[in-house]
C-alpha cells in the first residue's frame, strides 16, 4: 500500500498490527506499533510503550537542580510529564517524557560520551549543571519508588477505616503500583530492548506478570520476555520455481529450548558488561522456563528475563480481564496475596510454595463458584469473543474477548469483607485431595492424578497443573492460616467501628496481618511481636480486654 512517500509493506500479528514503512525519500525503515485492538489491556500497554519511547531517564549529579534539568529539556522540546525520584541516599533521578521524540533526538545528539568503555548509548543519561538556589537539594524531597509502604504507615491507615471492606480498598490503594512505578517499568523495558536490538536487531522485549496484570504491588518484580524474529515475513515471500522450495533454516523444535538458553546466556553477558545499571546478573538456564535474573540499579527493580514466553503475556491479560469484571476482585486479590506473603505461603525464591499467579487464579475460581457468581467462567467469556479477538500462540488457542461490555454485571451482593471470610472458609473445607480447580470451566473437575496435593488447571494449556510443586505441607499451612483467620473474623469487635461490639485492637485486616501467636487450644492470643504491638498500642481505640462478649457476626459494609 502506498501512501504519500511511505511504502507500507508488512503487517503482522495480533493484537498489534506492526506496520513497517519504507520511506521512499530517505530510504529509512520505520516501525510503528499501531494498536487496532479494542481490548483495554492492549490499549494500555500500547499507550505506556508509546510514552516510554518518548521518555528519558536522567541521573542528576551532585547538587544539580531539577529546575536546570527541566530548563535544559524544555529548550529541546515540549515536556509532557516529569518527576524525580530517589532510590539510594544522595542519588536523584528524573524521568522526562517529551511530547514527541524529536526533543530526545536533539538531546541525544548533544550528549557527550564520558569514556569509550563499550557501554551502550541509550536514553539513560547523566546530567550535571547549575545548582541555582539548590543548596537545599536533598533526596528526601524526592519520592521513593518501587518500595512497599512500611507496616506502621499501613496499620495507621487501616485503623482509621470505617469497615473491613473499606480497609480492603485502602490496602489496595496503598500497595498497588502507582503511575511513576508503571512508567519506570515501561521505560526500563524499552531501554533494555533498545540495548538488545544492537545485537539482535529484530528482537522485542515485553513486560508481563504483575507489572501489567493490575495486581502488581510497588515492590513486585519485573517480568520480561524476549521475542525473536519479529521481522519474520518482512521480505515478501516469492514462490519457488518449479519443484524447488526455498525456506529459511532455523532450529528444530527440539533444539528450541537449547536456542533459548544460548540466547539468554549471551544476553546475560551483554547486560552484565555493557548495559548501564544492570547488575547482579544470574543465569538460571536449567529451570523449566530458563531465565536470567538481574537488578536494575537506578530503579531498584528486580528483573526476570525469559525468552519466547508470549503465552505468559496472555495469562497476564486474562488476570487483567478478571480484575475489570467486578470492583471486588482487586481488593480481594490484593488482600489474599498480601496475607499469603505475610504467612510465608508465597515466596519469591523457587520452592514448594504457591506463586502469586496460581494463587490469584484460586481466588478467581472461588469468585466463580459462589452461589451467585461474582465473575463468570473463562469459557463463558470466550463465547463472547469475536473473530478479531482470535489469538493462537504456539498452536494454543489463547483467545480472550476484548470488549467486556457484553459481560452482564454480577447479581452477587456480598461485601468484599463477606467474600474474604467466605474465602477462608472455602480454603478450610475444599476437598483438595480429589478435586481439581478450573478457571476455564469455573467448576470443580476430577483430579487427573493423585500425586500433586493441589491441582489447578492452566487456563490455556489445560493438560498442565500450575501447582505441581505445591507440597502437602504447604497446603496444610494454607488451611491452618485460613482457619485462624476465620476464628479471628468471628471475634466480636473484629469488624471495627461498624460492629455492634467494642472494637478489638488491632481490628479488621490489621489483626489478620499482624504477627500472632496461636495457643495450643487453637484460640487466638495477644500480639506476639512487641514492635508491631507498640505501633498498634498507640493506635488503640479501646482496650482489647473489653471485647469479650459474643456478638452477632460481622456487620461490615
Ligand atoms: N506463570 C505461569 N505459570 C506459573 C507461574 C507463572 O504461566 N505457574 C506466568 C504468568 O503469566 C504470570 C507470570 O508468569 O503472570 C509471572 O509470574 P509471577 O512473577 O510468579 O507472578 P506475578 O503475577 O508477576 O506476581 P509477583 O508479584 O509475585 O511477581
Ligand atoms: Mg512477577
Amino acid at each position: 500500500e502506498k501512501s504519500q512517500n511511505f511504502l507500507r509493506f508488512h503487517v503482522f500479528k495480533r493484537p498489534f498490527y506492526t506496520v513497517k514503512c519504507y520511506c521512499t525519500d530517505t530510504g529509512k525503515l520505520h516501525k510503528s506499533d499501531k494498536s487496532l485492538s479494542k481490548s483495554l489491556f492492549w490499549q494500555n500497554i500500547q499507550a505506556r510503550k508509546d510514552e516510554a519511547s518518548r521518555s528519558i531517564l536522567v541521573r542528576l549529579s551532585g547538587k544539580t537542580s531539577e529546575e536546570s534539568l527541566l530548563q535544559y529539556c524544555t529548550s529541546h522540546g515540549k515536556v509532557q510529564h516529569y518527576f524525580t525520584y530517589s532510590q539510594q541516599q544522595h542519588e536523584r533521578y528524573a524521568l522526562v517524557e517529551f511530547k514527541t521524540s524529536d526533543g530526545i533526538d536533539l538531546i541525544l545528539d548533544r550528549a557527550y560520551t564520558p569514556n569509550s568503555n563499550g557501554h551502550v548509548q541509550s536514553r539513560f543519561l547523566s546530567f550535571s549543571g547549575s545548582s541555582q538556589g539548590s543548596d537545599k537539594v536533598s533526596t528526601s524531597q524526592c519520592q521513593q519508588v518501587n518500595k512497599d509502604i512500611g507496616f506502621a504507615e499501613l496499620y495507621k491507615d487501616l485503623a482509621v477505616a470505617e469497615s473491613v471492606s473499606d480497609q480492603l480498598g485502602i490496602l489496595t490503594s496503598k500497595l498497588e503500583l502507582r503511575d511513576p512505578e508503571t512508567r519506570l517499568r515501561f521505560v526500563v523495558c524499552s531501554l533494555i530492548e533498545e540495548a538488545f536490538q544492537q545485537i539482535l536487531p529484530d528482537c522485542s522485549l515485553h513486560l508481563f506478570g504483575s507489572s501489567v496484570n493490575s495486581f502488581g504491588r510497588r515492590s513486585c518484580d519485573m517480568d520480561m520476555f524476549l521475542e525473536r524474529n519479529t521481522a519474520q515475513g518482512v521480505v515478501p515471500k516469492k514462490k519457488g520455481k518449479g519443484q524447488y522450495k526455498l525456506g529459511y533454516d532455523g532450529p528444530s523444535a527440539e533444539s528450541e529450548r537449547a536456542a533459548a538458553q544460548a540466547t539468554l546466556f549471551t544476553l546475560a553477558s551483554f547486560l552484565e558488561k555493557q548495559v548501564p545499571h544492570c547488575m547482579s546478573v544470574s543465569r538460571i538456564l536449567q529451570a523449566k522456563c530458563p531465565l536470567v535474573k538481574f537488578r536494575h540499579y537506578a530503579t531498584g527493580l528486580s528483573c526476570d528475563l525469559t525468552a519466547d514466553n508470549s503465552i505468559a503475556l496472555k495469562s497476564s491479560e486474562l488476570l487483567y480481564v478478571f480484575s475489570q469484571l467486578d470492583p471486588r476482585v482487586r481488593p480481594l486479590v490484593f488482600m489474599i496475596r498480601h496475607w499469603a506473603r505475610h504467612h510465608g505461603i508465597t515466596n519469591r525464591a523457587p520452592g514448594y510454595w504457591i506463586t502469586n499467579f496460581p494463587l490469584t487464579l484460586v481466588v478467581v475460581f472461588f469468585l466463580q463458584t459462589r452461589p451467585q457468581p461474582v465473575v463468570p467462567s473463562f469459557e463463558y467469556l470466550r463465547s463472547l469473543a469475536d473473530e478479531s479477538d482470535t489469538s493462537v500462540v504456539d498452536g494454543t488457542d489463547c483467545t480472550i474477548p476484548g470488549d467486556l461490555s457484553k459481560v452482564e454485571p454480577s447479581q452477587n451482593t456480598q461485601t468484599t469483607a463477606e467474600l474474604l471470610q467466605e474465602f477462608f472458609s472455602f480454603c478450610t473445607t475444599f476437598d483438595f485431595e480429589s478435586s481439581s480447580l478450573s478457571v476455564r470451566t469455573g467448576q470443580l473437575g476430577p483430579k487427573p492424578d493423585r500425586f500433586s496435593p493441589l491441582h489447578m488447571e492452566n487456563p490455556f494449556q489445560t493438560q498442565l497443573n500450575m501447582c505441581k510443586n505445591v507440597s502437602e505441607g504447604l497446603l496444610k499451612e494454607i488451611q491452618k492460616h485460613s482457619q485462624y483467620a476465620l476464628q479471628m473474623m468471628d471475634v466480636p469487635g473484629f469488624h471495627g467501628p461498624g460492629s455492634e461490639s467494642e472494637v478489638i485492637h488491632p481490628w479488621g485486616i490489621g489483626a489478620l496481618l499482624a504477627p500472632l501467636k496461636i495457643r495450643r487450644n487453637g484460640k487466638r492470643s495477644a500480639l506476639a511481636n512487641s514492635n508491631i504491638g507498640d505501633v498498634l498500642r498507640g493506635l488503640s481505640r479501646k482496650s482489647p480486654k473489653t471485647a469479650t462478649k459474643k456478638q452477632p457476626r460481622h456487620n461490615s459494609n
